[in-house]
């Protein structure tokens, strides 16, 4: 069966068997949902019934559409939600999805886990019969299910990346990793943080100097010291502000981000090449069918395949971005290269330097970003297929306008081509009105 029509089978909602939540909210804790309305990568809130659910089914949609075909076709797909919480995404799994045999809902919070046998138990024999609960770390029952699982979906406050390393290893042959990341400061190298006063000055000493409109940093009145206290206008300006706490992501990701208009493709792209090198130290890979940054997170579906010659390519499936300082241009310099000359293949580091030491437009110095993931983050064939699809059962789908809109956005993206410039900064960067987005495309087009 092909992805796109398991994947239908996904999002269709029959009215029948959509998973419900008791009318009186249980106490599943979900304080901020990762799905925004609009989102694929959040549910419900909580135990609370919500049409979210709708686009959450593009959650869905990717778990039937890339899981392994056999397992789905087969009726015996097995699915872990690692992070449950209320068990509604479980639940809805078990009872919208063709082809599932069982959905294992875990969570580490005792209390939550109480939540969702209620909300499973509230929905009939059909959840009871195939979704079972857990009460562990996540990390603990992935590492002990190697390649179990035909789907994972995870679903944590902020950052995935602890996870990744345990999912990479559970996932069945070709079955899929579903992921999402709501550290979005982090991932796009925007998380300010307020620096600490120094033990020797005190507070209020140090909020003038902050605040100081020259950069000075003297306090009021201040004579000789003044000089100790001096700081440049520019980390005036941080410590009131905050400063990027760049190497949070580095730490995390593995990967330095550039906060610049495309950082959140680039936010997704940091992910999917911190999931590719966790599935690489067990020989294993990754092929993305579908990413999306939405509202304030990220969401990928990628599927993990085994294969010890593939990997050696992976390098060259990463790159370095070099972002001018200066001005918008950016250069992407990959990580490795694929040899091909002589007839034999070599796997071997990139050539560099990608950029000279200076910006030739600004004279400004580079800033080295990444590596992020420089290949395809969609499937559009698969995308395509999806779209199709959902437009002959387009009354299953109360959101199917929404979704769709999502979905053709992609397919609009160009596949081979990361990154992006914003024609406003563009403009503003060579003082000029910007024109029409519409006249502006339609001069490409006409362009060739
Ligand atoms: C954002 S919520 C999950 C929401 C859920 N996927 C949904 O759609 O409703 C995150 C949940 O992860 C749980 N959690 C945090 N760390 C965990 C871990 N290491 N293992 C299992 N669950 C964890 C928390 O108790 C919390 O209920």
């Amino acid at each position: 069966m092909r992805a796109a029509e398991i994947a239908s089978g996904a999002l269709r909602r029959s009215k029948a068997k959509a998973a419900r939540a008791p009318p009186a909210p249980a106490a599943a804790k979900k304080p901020a949902s990762p799905g925004g309305a609009n989102g694929a990568g959040g549910d419900a809130g909580a135990a609370a019934p919500h049409d979210s659910s709708e686009v959450t089914a593009a959650a869905a949609l990717a778990a039937a559409a890339a899981a392994a075909p056999d397992s789905f076709s087969g009726g015996g797909a097995r699915i872990l939600e690692g992070l449950a919480a209320s068990g509604l995404r479980s639940i809805r799994y078990a009872l919208e999805l063709d082809g599932v045999a069982r959905v294992d809902a875990n969570d580490l919070d005792p209390a939550v886990v109480e939540t969702m046998r209620s909300n499973i138990e509230f929905n009939g024999g059909a959840a009871e019969a195939k979704v079972q609960t857990f009460n562990d770390d996540a990390r603990l029952i992935m590492l002990k299910s190697h390649q179990v699982y035909d789907a994972i979906d995870l679903d944590p406050y902020g950052t995935p990346a602890h996870l990744l390393d345990s999912a990479v290893q559970a996932v069945s042959e070709g079955g899929l990793l579903m992921v999402t990341a709501t550290d979005m400061a982090v991932l796009c190298g925007n998380s300010g943080e307020r620096a600490r006063p120094p033990s020797s000055l005190a507070a209020s000493t140090w909020a003038h100097a902050a605040a100081a409109p020259h950069g000075c940093g003297a306090p009021a009145g201040s004579t000789g010291a003044a000089a100790e206290f001096r700081v440049p206008r520019s980390a005036a300006r941080a410590r009131l502000h905050g400063v990027p706490r760049r190497w949070v992501c580095w730490t995390k990701y593995g990967s330095y981000p550039i906060h610049r208009p495309y950082c959140h493709e680039s936010a997704v792209r940091i992910l999917l090449a911190c999931i590719e090198q966790h599935a690489n130290r067990y020989k294993r890979y990754i092929t993305p069918i579908l990413s999306l940054s939405i509202d304030f997170y990220v969401r990928v579906f990628v599927r993990i395949h085994t294969s010890a010659g593939t990997v050696k390519r992976s390098a060259s499936k990463l790159a370095y971005v070099y972002q001018s300082q200066g001005c918008d241009s950016w250069v992407l310099q990959r990580v490795g290269e694929v040899d091909t000359r002589g007839g034999g293949v070599k796997y071997t580091p990139a050539h560099g330097p990608a950029v000279p030491q200076q910006c030739p437009e600004t004279g400004a110095r580079y800033l080295m970003g990444g590596p992020l993931w420089a290949e395809p983050i969609h499937d559009q064939a698969f995308v395509s297929g999806l779209i199709a699809k959902m437009d002959a059962e387009k009354d299953h789908y109360a959101q199917h306008a929404r979704i769709k809109g999502l979905l053709t956005s992609v397919t609009e993206e160009l596949p081979d081509v990361p990154l992006y410039y914003s024609l406003h900064d563009v403009c503003k960067t060579v003082h000029c009105t910007a024109p029409k987005a519409q006249i502006f495309r339609s001069a490409i087009i006409n362009a060739g």
